[in-house]
């Protein structure tokens, strides 16, 4: 293989547009048989093999990928490292469940050793996925911080990640102060954000555990660094609702809270938005602030049905990204991800098509990021990281696919059954960092 590059070919799926705007015929692109060359990170060239074969580099193995289906890499919205340890943790809704298990684990990452050794797990098990970039909370600590982007680093993945925020309603140990919230937040932005493919993000947990003064300066921080991102929570649980409502007796709403304090605006990315009035969603649509879509989770915790289609109408599209929420949500894998969302749209009298679903997790939740110029389709220019998607992956799955008249049958199919072990590689930044057929030798 030549320096830097490398050249893989199979079938491939990619965006060019949002099919929720879109008649998705425009907007879907599928070659049965690519070639996609990529070099220095980026990719250099996709089109159908026979008009590609003759641009390879001299010297650049071609990887075949029989059976397959290649696709961006796949891009989780929201995601707390942290919680890898106590996903699937019994019978609570989220106060209690914060306060049983997400605050007990959380207090361990004071240790940098665990805090890597945990993002390590977690960086690995995001390959496994197919999952190239992810927004993540890391903890209170900024130690847990630099452990998450020093092995993200290493893995060469554009990943967005902060520290969390949170000065009430939450143990001693957990708690900073707003100055401390504010001078650790701006030492990390100055340290991480695009440090090679590292985002930080500005991280106040929700509304509930941050006081009125630290709200205030974490929407000072967030503005005073444009580029930035901020991420939290919003109007998950009702009880959550009432609470906010409860503790911020002027603002208008649970939005308005945010939205006083300075916390809305492109890359502001909130976390699950099921209970959203529609005033609400506006607002997100004309501040250009997006919605983390976490199905899994949201079902988990027993939270709500988010309804995609409202969210997305034409009339006020909200950008809304597809998210884990691990480890209230319960599975790595996009795939898994998808096949919730259809379910939740289903109780939402909504039929989510494949060509939608894999369109949220790919260009769609890039594009919520503000990163559709960079990740989350295949085109020159872009960069390098793609999913190889095995559509054969368990005997069960390879029966049912031959019964698959159409692409749009055999995606259903792969999203509705599918999970890690459809991945077949990963590819970051232009080279291979994940092989399932390596893995198992
Ligand atoms: N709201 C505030 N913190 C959290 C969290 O860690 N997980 C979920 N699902 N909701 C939250
Ligand atoms: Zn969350």
């Amino acid at each position: 293989m030549s320096n830097n590059v490398a050249a893989i070919r199979g079938s491939v799926l990619t965006y060019k547009d949002d099919p929720f705007l879109k008649d998705l015929s425009e907007c879907m692109v599928y070659e049965s048989d690519a070639i996609i060359i990529m070099a220095e990170g980026k990719i250099t060239d996709f089109g159908p093999a026979t008009a590609l074969k003759d641009k390879v580099p001299p010297g650049t193995e071609v990887k075949h990928y029989k059976d397959c289906l290649i696709t961006a890499g796949f891009i989780d919205c929201h995601v707390h490292y942290p919680q890898t340890e106590i996903i699937g943790a019994f019978g609570k809704q989220l106060i209690d469940w914060l306060n049983k298990y997400t605050f007990v684990a959380e207090q361990s990452f004071s240790d940098k050793g665990h805090a890597r050794e945990v993002s390590k797990v977690f960086l690995q098990e995001c390959l496994r996925n197919g999952t190239t970039t992810s927004t993540v909370y890391c903890t209170v600590y900024p130690q847990s911080v630099d452990a998450f982007f020093e092995e993200s680093e290493k893995l060469g993945m554009r990943n967005i990640a902060g520290k969390i925020m949170m000065d009430r309603n939450a143990p001693e140990a957990l708690t900073d102060t707003p100055q401390k919230g504010y001078d650790e937040t701006k030492a990390l932005i100055e340290k991480w954000h695009e440090k090679g493919r590292q985002l930080y993000c500005v991280t106040p947990r929700f509304a509930p555990t941050s006081s009125p003064e630290q709200m205030e300066m974490t929407g000072a921080v967030w503005q005073e660094h444009s580029g930035t991102y901020l991420q939290s929570h919003i109007s998950e649980n009702k009880g959550e609702v009432a609470w906010v409502n409860e503790l911020y007796p002027d603002r208008a709403g649970y939005l308005d809270v945010y939205d006083h304090y300075k916390q809305l605006g492109p890359r502001a990315i909130y976390g699950h938005g099921i209970h959203l009035t529609e005033s609400e969603l506006q607002r997100c649509y004309d501040s250009g602030t997006a919605i983390a879509h976490c199905p899994t989770s949201n079902l988990f915790l027993g939270s709500g049905l988010f309804n995609v289609q409202n969210a997305k109408k034409a009339e006020r599209p909200v950008r809304v990204g597809l998210a884990t929420d691990l480890g209230a949500g319960t599975s790595f894998s996009i795939l898994q991800t998808l096949n919730e969302a259809y379910k939740v749209a289903q109780m939402n009298g909504y039929p989510l098509s494949a060509g939608h679903a894999f369109y949220l997790g790919t260009r769609g939740t890039a594009h919520a990021l503000y990163l559709e110029d960079k990740i989350g389709s295949i085109a020159p220019g872009m960069e390098a990281d793609l999913v190889v998607l095995d559509l054969n992956s368990t005997p069960i799955i390879k029966y049912r696919m031959g019964y698959c008249k159409d692409l749009d049958e055999t995606l259903f199919v792969l999203m509705t059954m599918g999970d890690d072990r459809a991945t077949r590689a990963t590819y970051v930044n232009g080279a291979l960092a994940y092989e399932k057929d390596a893995a198992l030798a």
